[in-house]
């Protein structure tokens, strides 16, 4: 499950102890290499909710043909991602709800709109399709609901890091089922939108929805 931990972390300049520990555990929980197989070889993309890089480090090495970008809500993340020394991406600090718009060939969202309200969840996707270009991708990866048994645990350990440890950025916790999200998704105006669980052999119910902005015809 870890695999790769070590060849992505090493990227990070110093990062210290707790940061060192935080990129570990981040990677050993999320299936990052089962993401892969929705990202494109080449074009810009942008990460939004980058977090610490963990992420945009790995794109940067599996995928070199990428113009990487980056926006985060919190500096202190920000901070850590800019430490790394792949690929070296545009980062930038701001709001998930405020992106640059028509640049983008690929915009990926990494369990950040679960952290979001609905009507904020609504705006950041028609922000996203505003954001990228005509038949660009967007890749979402979230937690579903669904199986109670995953969920429940993956939902207070979330609870933790965002109201205990404030490890995340953000207040209340706004999980959305599998469907609901690609319901958000087709309601923002993408198409083509495919939802895959990728959460086999994991503890959290890891899922992925793909999606299109369409061609204009
Ligand atoms: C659980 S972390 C995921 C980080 C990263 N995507 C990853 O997969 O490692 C959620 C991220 O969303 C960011 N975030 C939360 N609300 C945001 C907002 N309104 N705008 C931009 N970033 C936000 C947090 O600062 C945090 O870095």
């Amino acid at each position: 499950m870890a695999r790769g931990a070590a060849r992505v972390i090493a990227q990070y300049r110093e990062p210290g102890a707790g940061a060192r520990a935080y990129l570990h555990l981040r990677w050993a929980v999320c299936p990052f290499d089962r993401l892969l197989p929705f990202i494109p070889r080449e074009g810009r993309l942008l990460d939004v909710g980058c977090g610490s890089g963990l992420w945009l480090t790995y794109l940067a090495l599996e995928r070199p043909g990428l113009v990487l970008h980056g926006i985060d809500a919190d500096a202190r993340k920000l901070a850590l991602a800019a430490t790394s020394q792949a690929g070296k991406p545009v980062l930038r600090q701001g709001s998930a709800d405020d992106l640059p718009e028509g640049t983008f060939d690929c915009i990926t969202i990494l369990d950040v709109l679960y952290v979001l309200p609905d009507e904020v969840k609504a705006k950041v996707l028609q922000g996203c399709y505003r954001a990228l270009s005509d038949g660009g991708a967007i890749v979402v990866k979230e937690l579903d609901t669904s199986p109670t048994w995953k969920f429940a645990p993956a939902a207070f350990e979330e609870l933790l890091a965002v109201r205990a440890v404030k490890m995340t950025h953000g207040g209340r916790l706004h999980f959305q089922s599998l469907d609901d999200l690609s319901r958000a998704m087709s309601a923002a105006g993408f198409v083509d939108v495919e939802a895959t669980r990728i959460d086999r052999g994991y503890l959290h119910p890891h899922v992925v929805v793909r999606a299109l902005k369409p061609r204009p015809t």
